[in-house]
């Protein structure tokens, strides 16, 4: 199995992708952060189905972007015990079939420090995650938007598992007029239900069980969701209230744009997404889950 090429440089990635951009191929890049599991090369695979097979410049050039990304952490948050893990990520990324790894430094990506002029998420920026880590979305749609630039593809896959990255990135892409698809590839589990993350390694074993109850609580709201918004947040809250040791940040139930569900009765059949945060130990996990409210006639 051969792997990707992996670019250090603009000028390396330029170079790569200059065969592919001649014979007009389109260029799907799903951005990482590296320590990639089985959600980030369920994305992979899925973006190399879309393309057609690797290797050749007529198909599609499927990128990977591998970037710890400084500006999108906060102080007393883990970018310097952020797993590295770029041997693992090639075997992953060649198992994928990803033709391309852009795996720059932090000084390719910001020459000259951190930029001056930044992609502003507006007032959604400000809520859920962005309320508990301030300036989070800000770093995450600033560099999106350079890899953006760099890569310059038809498509960007994100997973779902942040879905708040994903509205915000798709809102980007629209707003500015980037001209590039945002697809959302589903969470990937593992077998007991938990959401896959690269933060997972830091659960101890007792921390990972507490953990299961993020995505239990989920579930229990999508089952008890026929029943109105607020069957359904007290099922998720039933949950939670069982387990200790588990710090919630928020738990909301919103349309899916992130918007807020409208006072009173909901026609039923409205669609919803149900989002967890909470701390276990010192790791801060995020879940989430589409919800169906209201029962059909
Ligand atoms: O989801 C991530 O891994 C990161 O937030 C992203 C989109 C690669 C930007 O650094």
């Amino acid at each position: 199995m051969s792997g990707p090429a992996v670019a250090r440089t603009r000028a390396e990635l330029a170079g790569l992708l200059a065969e592919h951009r001649a014979a007009g191929a389109p260029v799907v890049l799903v951005p990482t952060m590296g320590a990639l599991h089985d959600g980030h090369a369920s994305l992979m695979r899925s973006a190399r189905e879309s393309l057609g097979p690797v290797g050749s410049p007529a198909a599609g050039a499927l990128v990977v972007s591998i970037f710890v990304n400084p500006l999108q952490f906060g102080a007393g948050e883990d970018l310097d015990r952020y797993p590295r893990t770029l041997e693992a990520d090639l075997e992953i990324c060649a198992a994928a079939g990803v033709d391309v790894v852009f795996a720059p430094s932090v000084e390719e990506v910001y020459p000259g420090g951190p930029p001056q002029v930044v992609v502003e998420p507006g007032p959604l920026g400000d809520v859920l995650e962005g309320r508990t880590r301030p300036g989070h979305y800000r770093g995450v749609l600033t560099v999106v938007a350079k890899l953006f630039g760099l890569v310059r593809p038809d498509v960007g896959v994100f997973g779902q598992k942040d879905y708040q990255q994903l509205v915000l990135i798709r809102r980007m892409s629209t707003d500015l007029c980037l001209g590039v698809e945002v697809v959302g590839g589903e969470t990937r589990r593992d077998d007991d239900g938990l959401a896959m993350s690269s933060r997972n390694i830091y659960l101890d074993a007792d921390e990972r069980t507490r953990a299961l109850v993020l995505s239990r609580a989920l579930h229990a709201a999508q089952a008890a969701a026929a029943d109105g918004a607020e069957a359904a947040l007290a099922a998720a809250r039933e949950e939670l209230a069982a387990v200790d040791g588990v710090d919630l940040d928020y738990l909301a139930l919103t349309l899916p744009d992130l918007t807020a569900l409208p006072e009173g009765p909901v026609a039923p059949g409205t669609q919803a997404r149900i989002l967890i945060a909470a701390k276990v130990g010192t790791t801060r996990l995020i879940d989430n889950l589409p919800v169906v409210l209201g029962r059909s006639a």
